[in-house]
């Protein structure tokens, strides 16, 4: 059985990219309101596709809220395998905005194969990724006439803008989406070729601090006297990390969940090398933050703190002598095992107001939130994915973690007790949220191999549906 759902794969390989690249034409820009009726066409494409394949049940749940970045949920699912387990596939058809546009070789949104890659917006993160879900059901209904075991999908729209959608639907109704265990595939492999499960994902909290410095702009010869909102959001800004890169917030190191010394050992014994990442992946002069962690506990096992964008004030050609009245920044911390999203914005706030400099005033928002999430490892699911990649990559799989967050992932832990298997095929130099994002053509169709496979392993397994 598994060589034909794997033969019909392989032999469906040029017109996979296809349906790939036309699924990346469509530019569905969760966080920009001009895109928005893009965005609902992606999700109406995908609805159609997961018919096409033969899934049921197929809809779009439209998700509360009037907000322009609200989009709707993609659901569809096929449930008569009796005895066999229930999967629940996540990914998300919203992407990034392109800009700047100017740096892309081939514009974000015509998919352009050059070097065995394909290049547009969302070819990785995660349109990409989530399509090799979708043919991976395809190939196993093409080969059987029915499935193996029983398979839900929910893809949303509003992942890359803190998915407030998702994270609702799935506290309010749970009962919709049980599963035996979840599949998500939205993360890099370590090193090409190198099978990997991720592990654990930051949480986050993405703030906007306002500062007030006067009711009206004045002119800069009151400057000495006045206060400056720019020059106060800067001050403040500078004192959320010291020079090491160390949080300075009061209390929020203590919570940290150190890694245990076993996934510690792990990580030491990645293949890795510092100058290389440095030159190759972060393209910068030094690596930064706490030397009293490795690289790798910085990246995926403690908190930061980093500023966005600072926009507003005097940004036009030539000279303007003024005092703004009012300075943004946009701004995150991304959280480390243990801390919680409220815990932390609290306290954000708080010391954000006690440093606040003399003459102006402060505000705090909170945009969105997301948990941090560690992943058990010993269950029959993760044993299957790793087994099944193994035998399809040659190689040992690995488990790491990221320094990124996939806010629905906690939640499915938290709400639906899931086990996710976190199986991604990006590599480091993709460029996520960046110009020139791409995705290996070659992790594209192993990536489908992977799931595939893991698909009929995790199918023989037999669920364990404690009430
Ligand atoms: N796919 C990424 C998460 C990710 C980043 C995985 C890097 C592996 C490596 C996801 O789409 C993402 O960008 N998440 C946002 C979530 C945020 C908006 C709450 C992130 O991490 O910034
Ligand atoms: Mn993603
Ligand atoms: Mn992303």
């Amino acid at each position: 059985m598994t060589t034909t759902a794997l033969d019909f794969a392989r032999r469906n390989q040029p017109r996979f990219l296809e349906g790939l690249k036309t699924l990346l034409r469509i530019p569905s820009v969760s966080t920009d309101p001009d895109h928005r009726e893009d965005v609902r066409r992606a999700a109406e494409h995908i609805a159609a596709e997961l018919t096409h394949i033969g899934l049921e049940n197929v809809h779009l749940i439209e998700t509360t809220g009037t907000s322009p970045t609200a989009h709707p949920l993609v659901y569809a699912d096929w449930l008569h395998a009796p005895d066999a387990p229930t999967v629940l596939f996540y990914g998300h058809y919203d992407v990034q905005p392109p800009d700047p546009l100017d740096e892309w070789l081939s514009p974000p949104f015509e998919p352009t194969e050059r070097d065995g890659n394909l290049y547009a917006r969302g070819a990785v993160d995660d349109k990409g990724q989530m399509f090799m879900h979708i043919k991976a059901v395809e190939s196993l209904f093409a080969a059987h006439g029915s499935l193996p075991l029983n398979v839900r999908f929910l893809i949303e729209g509003e992942e890359e803008v803190g998915g407030e959608g998702i994270a609702a639907y799935v506290a309010t109704k749970p009962a919709n989406l049980a599963a035996d265990f979840c599949i998500v595939s939205d993360t890099s492999m370590f090193a090409p070729g190198l099978p990997t499960l991720c592990i654990g994902l930051r949480g986050m909290i993405y703030t906007e601090i306002e500062v007030r410095s006067a009711r009206v702009d004045l002119h800069s010869g009151y400057g000495g006297a006045a206060p400056n909102s720019f020059n106060a959001l800067a001050h403040i800004l500078a004192k959320i990390k010291d020079e090491s890169g160390r949080i300075l917030i009061p209390g929020i190191l203590d919570t940290v969940q150190p890694p245990a010394e076993d996934e510690l050992r792990s990580w030491r014994s990645l293949p890795f090398n510092e100058d290389e990442f440095r030159e190759s992946v972060l393209g910068c002069q030094a690596i930064v933050g706490d030397a009293r962690f490795s690289v790798f506990e910085r990246l995926w096992a403690q908190p930061t703190f980093d500023v966005h964008g600072i926009p507003g004030g005097f940004t036009g050609v030539g000279a303007k002598t003024v005092i703004p009245a009012k300075a943004t920044a946009k701004a995150s911390m991304r959280l480390a095992p243990n801390m919680t999203a409220a815990d932390t914005f609290r306290r954000f706030r708080e010391y954000v107001q006690q440093i606040c400099p003399l003459g102006v005033s402060v505000e705090v928002r909170l945009i969105h939130s997301a948990e941090p999430s560690l992943i058990p490892v010993d269950n029959p699911w993760i044993r299957a994915s790793a087994s099944a990649m193994t035998e399809v990559w040659g190689r040992e799989t690995v488990f790491v973690r990221t320094g990124g967050s996939i806010p629905i992932v906690g939640d499915l832990q938290r709400h639906l007790s899931l086990p996710c298997v976190m199986m991604g095929f990006g590599l480091a130099d993709d460029n996520l949220h960046a110009p020139n994002e791409k995705f290996s053509i070659h992790n594209f169709h192993l990536g489908i191999e992977s799931i595939l496979r893991f698909l009929e392993r995790a199918s023989t397994l037999r669920p364990d549906r404690h009430a």
